[in-house]
């Protein structure tokens, strides 16, 4: 069977990385969580004191940037991809709310955006990966054989991150969620580099309404297809 590329774009908390990670166990592709990869270079700034309430330090940051390695190894037990940032395993970390409150400000930086979408490229160059994050179907791999748009109301998306955040027993507060996705869906789609928005040959998907179950089998229809 041909192996192909698979594009997942959408909003925050839309419910991306579930179907993108579920579709590569699958159908045995790479899967790729490119806002991880955001996420590490916030970290990064935030434990380097390049953010701070004034702002970003983007001078110093892209000094950095050639310093900052961001790699993915799969835990032997979960089976799933953990971020390691400078070989340090940071997936939980990325995560916290301290993180989302300043990874849209640093991934609508040019140079941030250059460098980890060469990245993202190279991870893909063999094909039979499936990567989630904003602009993969539009600028990362805009040849993808299949991009799928994923949608759903901020207030369904909310609910989803703080469920995720208490079930992983971490602080959360419901309005500060809400507020946070649409800060974020607000600078995602007004940054004047690579903004997101669905590329004219991607499949709209509204799961407001759907179970994880139901979603996961309208993704691997869509995969028969395309790989037919
Ligand atoms: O997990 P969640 O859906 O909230 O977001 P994420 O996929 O972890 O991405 C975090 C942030 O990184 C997004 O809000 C975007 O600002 C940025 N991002 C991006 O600009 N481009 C991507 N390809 C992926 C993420």
């Amino acid at each position: 069977m041909k192996k192909i590329t698979i594009a997942i774009d959408g909003y925050s908390s839309c419910g991306k990385s579930t179907m993108a990670k579920d579709l590569a166990r699958e159908v045995g592709y790479i899967y790729i969580d490119s806002g991880a990869m955001y996420r590490a270079v916030t970290l990064y700034c935030l434990d380097n004191g390049l953010c701070t309430p004034e702002g970003i330090d983007t001078a110093r940051l892209e000094a950095a940037m050639p310093h900052i390695r961001i790699s993915f190894r799969l835990n032997p037990e979960t089976g799933r991809p953990m971020t390691h940032l400078n070989d340090v395993n940071v997936e939980d970390r990325i995560r916290t709310m301290e993180v989302s409150a300043m990874v849209s400000p640093v991934a609508a930086l040019g140079f941030v955006r250059e460098a980890l979408v060469k990245l993202q490229q190279q991870m893909g160059k063999e094909k039979g990966i499936v990567m989630d994050g904003r602009d993969i179907g539009t600028t990362v791999f805009p040849d993808a054989e299949l991009k799928i748009f994923v949608v759903a109301s901020a207030e369904i998306r909310a609910q989803r991150r703080y469920d995720e955040l208490k079930a992983k027993g971490q602080e959360a507060s419901y309005e500060e969620i809400l507020t946070n996705v649409k800060e974020r869906d607000y600078i995602d789609q007004n940054r004047a580099v690579s903004p997101l928005r669905q590329a004219e040959d991607a499949l709209l998907l509204d799961n407001s309404h759907l179970t994880i179950e139901e979603q996961k089998q309208w993704l691997k229809e869509r995969f028969e297809e395309a790989v037919k």
